[in-house]
């Protein structure tokens, strides 16, 4: 089967309810939670992507026993100290940061060395951040040039607590030490720019010995250790960042009424929703509901009519970071310039994606004018492209949200696409050229 597809048509107006796959942070932690419980722990709705497999690939290599059967999963955790640490154990995190840098945080004491390794996107990534942290603890590590895969951790059993700022707002940084913490003697405080919390509140469900202060910028997070957890079942809601590609295709689509259903709506990940509204989108939550924690509900949204430029707020960007490429698209049909800014996160990702936006709107013919952080979009409410005009796009590291936001731009403003590496859907969403599918019936 070719690795490319072609796209042809803008798709026509369209009413219909929706599911996306379970939430991709919420699947990953849920598995290493669940690898630490005493005892058999089930989810249902599991994401079950290349990212998650590789998490479930990691914890059997630990010597954890998991049983997977449609969306259904069972991990017979062995306890907080219960992973095997074998000799040469090399874990592959394969396309998945989150993967590779919480699993760190667990495997500070590990009593044989470890290696960990990704593909090409993640080995151009930087894992610094997490294991300048880590070695504070005690572990140490071997990185490629000092900061990248693949690298060696050597664990420590003598894990000293620490205190540590978190100025870049990653969740991945803050639930790595979070994780470490829960293997020393002491109280490690964190002092974190805000991110997504699912890590916290999963401790806090957990009854794990956590304690949250927010302020206004940043989180004050005080951890002990953990003797032991609790089997987790968990029905995983919907990803909202999955979410966001049909959010903007219904809003930039005629006459459009769209339901995904059952989506995680944590206010640290509904930046999207946030950003939308103000340009002017109709969108609504119903049926909200609070889960183990979290917060869920069916989102509905509307065609879009008069669509508003936006000075993005960077107090927003951080529950929108995953959205921002397909943001983009909605301010290149909006009315005015729209200017978002702060963003140098956005190039540490799977692959430097405030470049890719500007290749991508820079193809569907929008000005912009893009630095290291920031990005104007000039907006034109007519944006439509010329039903012959040939657009490639490749070598973008399989990024698979370069590749489901040219896929909307294609259904939104036409012309004839070209998208390569559709395999690189397989990290996060592997059925979304079925639920395109399914939208055009
Ligand atoms: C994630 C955190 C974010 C996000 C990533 C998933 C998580 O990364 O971009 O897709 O599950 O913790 P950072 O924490 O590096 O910002």
């Amino acid at each position: 089967m070719p690795n490319i597809v072609t796209i042809k048509n803008k798709i026509s107006s369209f009413k219909k309810t929706i599911n996306v796959p379970g939430d991709k942070s919420l699947s990953i932690r849920w598995v290493l939670f669940a690898s630490l419980a005493n005892g058999k722990s089930k989810a249902k709705n599991l994401l079950l992507s290349e990212d998650v497999l590789a998490a479930i690939e990691a914890i059997k290599k630990l010597g954890i026993k998991v049983i997977v059967k449609k969306k259904n999963c069972t991990i017979f955790g062995k306890g907080i100290d219960g992973y095997k640490y074998r000799k040469n154990i090399t874990v592959n995190a394969q396309n998945s940061g989150t993967l590779g840098r919480l699993l760190l945080g667990l495997l500070v004491n590990t009593s044989h060395p470890i290696n960990l390794i990704g593909d090409k996107s993640l080995s151009n990534r930087d894992f610094k951040r997490v294991t300048d942290p880590l070695s504070k603890f005690g572990a140490k590590f071997k990185l490629r040039d000092n900061k990248y895969l693949p690298l060696k951790i050597y664990g420590s059993s003598n894990l000293e607590p620490i205190k540590y700022y978190e100025n870049k707002g990653s969740a991945q940084c803050k639930s790595s030490i979070i994780f470490a913490a829960m293997r020393t003697k002491g109280i490690t405080k964190i002092i974190a720019k805000k991110s997504r919390n699912h890590t916290e509140l999963l401790c806090k469900h957990l009854k794990l010995p956590i304690n949250v202060k927010k302020n206004k910028n940043y989180d004050e997070i005080k951890i002990n250790k953990v003797k032991e957890i609790n089997t987790l079942n968990y029905d995983i809601p919907s990803d909202i960042s999955s979410s966001a590609f049909f959010i903007v295709l219904a809003a930039l689509s005629k006459h459009t009424e769209l339901i995904i259903k059952n989506v995680n709506i944590n206010s640290s990940r509904i930046g999207i929703i946030t950003i939308l509204k103000k340009m002017g989108v109709k969108i609504f939550f119903k049926n909200i509901k609070t889960y183990k924690g979290e917060k869920k509900a069916d989102i509905k949204v509307i065609s879009a009519k008069n669509i508003k430029a936006i000075k993005c707020p960077p107090k927003l960007n951080s529950g929108a970071i995953d959205e921002f490429l397909v943001i983009f698209l909605v301010a290149a049909k909006a009315k005015g310039v729209s200017y978002f800014r702060k963003l140098s996160e956005l190039n540490q990702k799977e692959s430097p994606r405030l470049k890719w936006a500007e290749k991508i709107l820079s193809k569907l013919g929008v000005k912009t004018f893009t630095t290291n952080d920031s990005i104007k979009i000039y907006g034109n409410p007519n944006l439509t492209l010329d039903l012959n005009k040939k657009i490639v796009i490749k070598n973008y590291l399989k990024d698979h949200r370069v590749f489901m936001t040219s896929f909307i731009a294609a259904l939104v403003f036409g012309g004839v696409w070209n998208i390569h590496d559709k395999d690189s859907i397989n990290s996060s969403f592997p059925n979304f050229l079925k639920i395109i599918n399914d939208l055009k019936k």
